[in-house]
Order: C-alpha cells, then structure tokens, then sequence
C-alpha cells in the first residue's frame, strides 16, 4: 500500500480523534496513498490512539511533565520523528502551540486543520466565535503551519452557511463533515509533492 509515496507522515492528536479516523480510513480506503507512520500525543488518554492501535499504527506519548515547555516537547518531537525517518507532519486536534524550532525543521511539511474559514476565527472555539460574530458562513481550512497560530498559508477551505438558530454544536457537526474529506486529500497531496510551499503560498498542481 506504501508503494507510491516517499514521505512519511505523524499525525499529531491530543483528543477525540475523528479526523485521525478520518484520515485512516481513507489510508485502508485507498483514497489516501499511505497511513500514518507514527501517530504523537501529549495525552496518553486520547481517544484518537484506539483508532490507531486498531489500525496498527505506532503511537507515541509524549510527556508534557517530562519535557516541560514548548521547546522541549518540541525537541523531543523532532527527535523521535528523526529517528523514523518521518518528514511531515499533520496536526489533527492537536492542542498545544508547536515551537518554531519543529516548524522550521519541517518547513513546508507541517499542516494543521482548523474549523473556520482562516484568517477568521483563529484560535480556541473556532465554531463560537463565529455564532457569535453573526457571521451566515464559515467552515474549515487546511494550512501550512508557520510560527503564529493558524496563520499559515491556506491550501484548502470548504464552507459551510450558518442558518437561523444554529448553535456551536450545530455548526461543529457541519464542519467536521468537509474536515473528514479534506484533510486526507490535502495529505494525499502532500506526499505525492503535489501540494508545497513556495514563497509562503500554497502551490497545488492540478
Ligand atoms: C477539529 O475540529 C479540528 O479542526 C480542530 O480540532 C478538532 C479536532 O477534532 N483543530 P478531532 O479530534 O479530529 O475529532
């Protein structure tokens, strides 16, 4: 099944998990040309490594009380994805600030997904900010990762309309939906070098 791609890939989690699931069932699907290489969590308790275990998917817990601040985990990080050979890196619910140090070392091989419609909405409870700006759209996007929060390139977002009583939850349901279709094929792309970086802007072949 690994045929087709070079690079390998950890998907960072620190919760629930259903974009990892997402993105394994398009792996077993086919859609998506290889499953993850490493799943990495700063919650030994996520969800998200049932999913994995399942699929036989290494996981690995990093422990935010052993390596205490951003730059530490983030070392740590970096060195254990070295030793596997793994180059890119895409974040699902991950919820810590990765340091620049990892950014830089995986320029242009780090995404993330984000539920609004960047520069919109960045940070914590994407959904309610939104709700709450009266916003009639938003939705999800797909984006390179830079030092900032949700702030680098967008390579893909699809939307949603906010209708008349919704909610936060309402509008997550919404959302996750395009997320689960998305992500894997910004990731598929991501492997085949269809989809880079150059010049801080997402470049998509096709
Ligand atoms: C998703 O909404 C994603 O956009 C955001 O965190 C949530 C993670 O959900 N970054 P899950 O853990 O993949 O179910």
């Amino acid at each position: 099944m690994n045929k087709e791609s070079v690079h390998k890939y950890a998907v960072f989690v620190s919760g629930r998990g259903s974009n990892l699931k997402a993105i394994l069932d398009a792996a077993a699907t086919g859609s998506l040309c290889r499953k993850p290489d490493l799943v990495v969590t700063d919650n030994g308790q996520a969800k998200a490594l049932d999913y994995a275990r399942e699929q036989g998917v290494d996981t690995l817990f990093i422990d935010p009380k052993a390596h205490k601040g951003r730059k530490a985990f983030g070392q740590k990080a970096i060195e254990e994805l070295k030793k596997r050979g793994i180059d890119t890196i895409a974040l699902a619910g991950f919820m810590r600030i990765v340091h620049e140090d990892v950014v830089n070392e995986f320029s242009g091989r780090i995404v993330n997904i984000h539920p609004a419609l960047l520069p919109s909405f960045p940070g914590l409870d994407a959904q309610k900010q939104a709700i709450d700006a009266g916003v009639n759209e938003s939705g999800c996007t797909v984006h390179f990762v830079d030092a900032g929060v949700d702030t680098g390139a967008v390579i893909i977002q699809a939307k949603v309309t906010i209708d008349d009583g919704e909610t936060a939850e309402s509008l997550s349901a919404k959302i996750i939906k395009h997320e689960h279709r998305i992500y894997p094929a910004v990731i598929n792309g991501l492997l085949k070098d269809r989809i880079r970086l150059v010049n801080g802007r997402a470049e998509i072949d096709g």
